[in-house]
């Protein structure tokens, strides 16, 4: 038996065109799966994005819309139950942050972050197990967290709170929804090496000085880790895990003080 095969799988995920998102899709297809991917983003450039790491193929679809707008979620479950039916597993991942100092950090900011890493992660999460639920078949929530959710760090408090607060939502889905044969569980990752704080870590030597020094490894997370994370979890070897936080993260979470 491959146990990492996972043919016969359909899996949704939010925010999957985007930097790590897209090496998620790729490994989870190249593993067998149909995976749905949702963004905000427009088709083409989702594609685009897509295609950048070669998650390109059949057994990839694309399903636009907010996942925190409730007519979008709607629709896209209905969009869903008409092409593949009820995914198997719905991934929580979109999120964003913004990096300000807490004294100048504007609430609409604050309000707008929120938005998206806790309330689109909750009504995705809910909107999947009430479905489930009115199915009676079981179902598999995995949630987008960081290893800054147990570490402060500077400039982007309000994305730790909300890493904190989707960490303690994952718990909640699985405690609650347990009896439903429902399961929840979180992926944390530390510093990825794509996007702004690549081009940081790049560019910025102090910035590259404060992370290197936060990443007992001593290198930036290559995304592929994160997606190893995700194919392991979606795979029957993780099927006897349920309100667990899986840190893949250098071992940043252990904040070394030297
Ligand atoms: N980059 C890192 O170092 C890092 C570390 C730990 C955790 N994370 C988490 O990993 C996830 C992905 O991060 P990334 O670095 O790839 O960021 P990214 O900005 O490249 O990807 C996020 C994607 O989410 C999409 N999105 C935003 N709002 C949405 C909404 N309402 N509905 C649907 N899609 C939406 C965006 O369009 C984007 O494509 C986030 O949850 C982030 O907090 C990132």
């Amino acid at each position: 038996m491959n146990l990492l095969d996972l043919s016969g799988q359909t899996i949704l995920i939010t925010g999957g065109a985007g930097a790590i998102g897209r090496v998620i899709v790729k490994t989870l297809a190249d593993h067998g799966a149909t995976v749905v991917v949702n963004d905000v983003v427009a088709p083409e450039v989702a594609t685009a994005a897509l295609a950048e790491t070669g998650a390109t193929g059949e057994r990839i679809h694309y399903l636009p819309g907010d996942a925190n707008d409730p007519t979008a979620l709607a629709g896209l479950f209905d969009q869903l139950a008409a092409g593949f039916g009820l995914p198997d597993v719905v991934c929580c991942h979109a999120g964003m942050v913004d990096a300000l100092p807490v004294d100048q950090y504007p609430a609409e900011k604050f309000d707008a972050l929120m938005q998206v890493n806790v309330r689109a992660a909750f009504v995705m999460a809910q909107a999947a197990a009430q479905r489930w639920i009115a199915a009676g078949r079981p179902g598999h929530l995995i949630f987008t967290t960081s290893w800054v959710q147990d570490v402060p760090w500077p400039e982007i408090t309000p994305y730790t709170a909300s890493k904190a607060a989707l960490k303690q939502l994952a718990r909640g889905f699985a405690r609650e929804l347990a009896p439903n044969r429902i399961r929840a569980n979180v992926v944390a990752p530390g510093i990825v090496a794509v996007g702004l704080a690549k081009q940081q870590w790049d560019t910025d030597p102090s910035y590259r000085a404060r992370a290197e020094k936060a990443i007992p490894l001593g290198y930036m997370q290559p995304p592929e880790t994160v997606a190893h994370a995700f194919l392991y979890l979606c795979s029957p070897m993780a099927a006897y895990m349920t309100g667990s936080v899986l840190l893949v993260d250098g071992g940043c979470s252990l904040y070394p003080m030297d």
